[in-house]
């Protein structure tokens, strides 16, 4: 096939790196919004006591709609930003009142719901249905503009469609969610905000490698 260096080089690297994490054994949307939500404010290392314990409180979408708010805010304490909380209940309750309990299938719908912004849609559409969208966080940002050395400000309000328009242009139509568990992964333990480049793979062809500015992107302006 006829992927970017870049992505291959990702799908490479993700082969032989990969942890061996509970929600990457399911395709179940469910499974994979629960752990996104919990991801998006918590490391790994704290939110998977947190993911074994809902899901065993609520094994489906239809037990956290029908569940008091009160008992989902039990199991959530500790992790801190209620909201998430919140907005999991209340778009349980609506998936499980207008869509009879099934997830809406693309990114489109998806991020229609409550709590569920472009990162999230973009990881249900991928992880559990196949679409070829791009997850866009920080570790995107960040893994983005060091490889290409692009010079985009992450602060202004333009970036994250800028870097969703170059990941959308990256991401393999065949391999998609794969992609995106990899870049995710990718950031986490190679291309970190401080990054791991003696042992990186892809340094040789890293723009801020190779120019010695792995510490000034992504360009973070002063506020
Ligand atoms: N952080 C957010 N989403 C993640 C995922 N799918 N795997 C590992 N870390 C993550």
């Amino acid at each position: 096939d006829n992927l970017h260096p870049f992505s291959e080089a990702i799908l490479s690297w993700y082969s032989s790196n990969a942890r061996d994490l509970p929600w990457r054994q399911t395709q179940d949307p469910y499974v994979i919004w629960l752990s996104e939500i919990i991801l998006q404010q918590t490391r790994v290392a704290q939110g998977l006591p947190y993911f074994h314990k809902l899901l065993n409180t609520f094994p489906t979408i239809n037990h956290l709609a029908e569940a008091d708010e009160a008992l989902l805010f039990r199991n959530w304490q500790g992790l801190g930003y209620y909201s998430r909380a919140r907005n999991l209940h209340k778009t349980a309750k609506l998936i499980a009142q207008k869509y009879h309990g099934l997830f809406p299938q693309t990114y489109h719908e998806l991020v229609k719901l409550p709590g569920i912004g472009p990162y999230t849609a973009a990881a249900i559409a991928s992880f559990s249905f196949g679409e070829a969208v791009p997850v866009v966080d920080g570790n995107v940002f960040r893994i983005l503009a060091r490889y290409f050395g692009i010079e985009i400000d992450i602060m202004q309000s333009s970036a994250r469609k800028e870097f969703t328009e170059i990941a959308q242009q990256l991401i393999p139509t065949d391999y998609a969610a794969t992609f995106n568990q990899a870049i995710m992964e990718f950031g986490s333990l190679q291309c970190s905000p401080v990054p791991n480049c003696g042992t990186c793979p892809l340094r040789l062809s890293c723009v801020a490698f190779e120019t010695q500015r792995t510490q000034l992107l992504p360009n973070k302006s002063k506020s």
